[in-house]
């Protein structure tokens, strides 16, 4: 079994650990969702280099990794956020499942929110994803409710198209240029602005109504290869047909610390 202390930060400068990290973390995404998430943009390492630039302590990002002989074997990605410490990604090298990693991995998750004075951790896993699922029920975490990831159909040509004002094109432009993806706000409505993702070609938009009218709205602009939406729910079943299905689960931290650390490469020298 390994240590507390066999855990360290991946920092920006470190880019063979950087790249192991985000192949890691690539290759933990259910099939179905192939192609849709940032961990496959076709900048995603550079994109977790310019997240991990900052000083430790003014990151939002947190890459904790374990290494044998110098390789990263099991990586977690975790995210500050107002109210939680998400787990945006947990990814064990397949010949060193079993032994422990993932385990320690999430034990020092709990650490690094504590530390942090966050009170709970949170995390989204599939359906289908028995051992992960096992490993977050083991150590606490609860279910919260489900999301289900539904195709959005495009509309077909000569279909009116909604009318949206483009918030911010020049910067989702530049952050699509450099990492593969990038987020683009919406005005429409009543002068609603919504948030749409792309990576690569495919359009994350919300879901229902709201959604496929501003994918229709977008469709001439970024020519979308795919629209998706991610609806929130239960566990009882989705009216629309899906293609994935995520479980949210969290843990709450009934003592969080008080003290803010920074998980940098020297960490127990940098509490501020
Ligand atoms: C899920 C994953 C991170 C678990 O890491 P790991 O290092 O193998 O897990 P651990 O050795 O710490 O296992 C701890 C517990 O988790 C549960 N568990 C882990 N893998 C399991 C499996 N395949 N089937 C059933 N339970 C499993 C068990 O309860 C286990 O405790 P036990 O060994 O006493 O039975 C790892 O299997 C992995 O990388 N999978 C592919 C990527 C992935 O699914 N990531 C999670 C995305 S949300």
């Amino acid at each position: 079994m390994i240590g507390e202390t066999d855990i360290q930060s991946i920092d920006g400068h470190d880019g063979d650990g950087r790249r192991a990290a985000a192949r890691l973390l690539a290759a933990s995404v259910p099939v179905e969702c192939q192609g849709l998430v940032a961990y496959h943009a076709t900048g995603a390492d550079a994109y977790l280099g310019a997240a991990l630039s900052p000083a430790p302590g003014q990151r939002t990002v947190i890459l904790r990794a374990a290494r044998v002989a110098g390789e990263v074997i099991a990586v977690a990605d975790w995210r500050i956020m107002h109210a939680q410490l998400f787990l945006n990604g947990l990814s064990v090298r397949a010949q060193y499942r079993g032994h422990g990693y993932g385990t320690r991995l999430l034990d020092d998750g709990v650490r690094i929110a504590r530390d942090l004075g966050v009170s709970a951790l949170g995390l989204d896993v599939e359906v289908d994803n028995v051992g992960a699922y096992a490993l977050y029920q083991k150590l606490g975490f609860e279910e919260m409710g489900y999301s289900w990831w539904e195709d959005v159909p495009t509309p077909g040509a000569g279909a009116a198209r909604t009318p949206l004002r483009i918030l911010d094109w020049p910067t989702f432009q530049a952050q699509r240029a450099a990492y593969g993806f990038g987020d683009l706000s919406v005005r429409h409505g009543d002068g609603q602005v919504s948030r749409v993702r792309m990576v690569g070609s495919v359009l994350r938009v919300e879901p229902g109504a709201t959604g496929a009218g501003i994918a229709h709205g977008l469709a001439e602009l970024v020519a979308p290869s795919r629209v998706y939406a991610v609806r929130p729910g239960s566990a009882a079943g989705c009216a629309t047909a899906w293609f994935a299905r995520f479980v949210r689960m969290r843990m709450s931290l009934s003592d969080p610390g008080r003290g803010r650390v920074e998980y940098g490469e020297r960490r127990s020298a940098r509490r501020i």
